[in-house]
């Protein structure tokens, strides 16, 4: 593990983001309603809750598909959030790259690899001779194990983590600090999971890059993430870091996502309770929640009596 340095300014800042859809005259969805989180360089940061939490909309506000509602986004020192100016476009462009979920939808099937892999260094001039626009494909192709054979194939020619593969080549070639990965391997078959995620942990060491980490599945979140942020309805309601989220999780949604994972050893397994959490049944409006601190890395969102009542419930919960 690379170590990181906390006491740094982080590599993103995220300070009460918000992204509305606004669906007609009289609706609007808050699919992310004022969330803040710092992203460090050098560690992954997993975003985590189940489906329409929000997620993705927070890696595509981050990345600027969408122009956010309200909130401050600080990358790098530059400030992303509003209008955008030339220069923090193109830095934005080039330094931070997203890999999807499916990335057939994503992967031009009439090109090859090589051109898959070469388009963002063309657009962003980031060669000065042909030869090492070359040399800066191959070296990529190599490092996510893929082959010069490789180069001249098609995207349909490739299996699923192949094809994966090719989306984190063509993210990393551009060198960037922050890649956001959605989903990136839950299409994946369990075993090609776990390669990915080592590869892309592998290529974290060696290149020192900054992941956002999507997913809703917790067991992979837990063995690639440094910190977790827990996402429901639209606001983080829990973050810490891995240890700190599983060991000891206070939001009862945090704590009915944990209950949710099976157990691997049997006999614990078979004593295993589900815990289900119904956000209106038990009257919570996030909206009227504020972070409180258990530790410098620790916080959920809640009121006063909330925050008393599930610190005294977390006390009962075996993790
Ligand atoms: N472009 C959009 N227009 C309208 N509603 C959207 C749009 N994108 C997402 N939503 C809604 O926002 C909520 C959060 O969606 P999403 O960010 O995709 O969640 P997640 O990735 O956690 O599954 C959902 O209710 C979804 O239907
Ligand atoms: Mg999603």
């Amino acid at each position: 593990m690379t170590q990181i340095n906390y006491e740094a300014e982080p590599l993103l800042h995220v300070e009460g983001l918000k992204q509305h859809f606004r669906i007609s005259r009289t609706f609007t969805t808050k699919a992310v309603d004022g969330i803040s989180f710092d992203i460090w360089e050098g560690e992954t940061y997993g975003l985590v809750g189940e489906s329409g939490s929000g997620k993705s909309t927070t890696g595509r506000a981050l990345i600027r598909l969408y122009d956010p509602t309200a909130g401050k986004i600080i990358f790098n020192g530059h400030d992303i959030s509003g209008r955008l100016t030339k220069d923090d476009e193109k830095y934005l462009r080039q330094n931070m790259q997203m890999i999807f979920q499916d990335p057939m939808a994503c992967l031009n099937p009439r090109k090859k690899v090589r051109d898959i892999i070469a388009q963002g260094l063309e657009i962003h001039h980031l060669y000065s001779t042909e030869e090492e626009k070359e040399e800066k494909i191959m070296s990529i192709l190599d490092k996510v194990g893929l082959s010069k054979e490789h180069a001249t194939r098609y995207p349909s020619q490739f299996s699923g983590g192949q094809r994966q593969r090719i989306g984190i080549a063509r993210a990393l070639v551009m060198n960037p600090k922050l890649v956001i990965a959605d989903e990136a391997i839950s299409a994946l078959d369990v075993s090609i999971q776990a390669q990915v995620v080592n590869l892309m942990k592998d290529l974290q060491d060696e290149l020192g890059t900054t992941y956002l980490f999507i997913a809703h599945d917790l067991s992979m979140v837990k063995y690639i993430s440094d910190r977790i942020g827990v996402m429901h309805l639209g606001y983080i309601v829990e973050t810490g870091t891995t240890d700190e989220i599983f060991a000891n999780p206070i939001h009862p949604y945090t704590r009915s996502l944990l209950s949710a994972i099976p157990h691997p050893n049997p006999v614990v397994e078979k004593r295993r309770i589900a815990m289900t959490y119904d956000k209106k049944a038990e009257g919570v409006d996030y909206s009227l929640g504020t972070l409180h601190q258990l530790t410098n890395t620790h916080s959920v969102l809640a009121t006063e009596e909330e925050f008393v009542k599930w610190m005294e419930d977390a006390k009962h919960f075996e993790g």
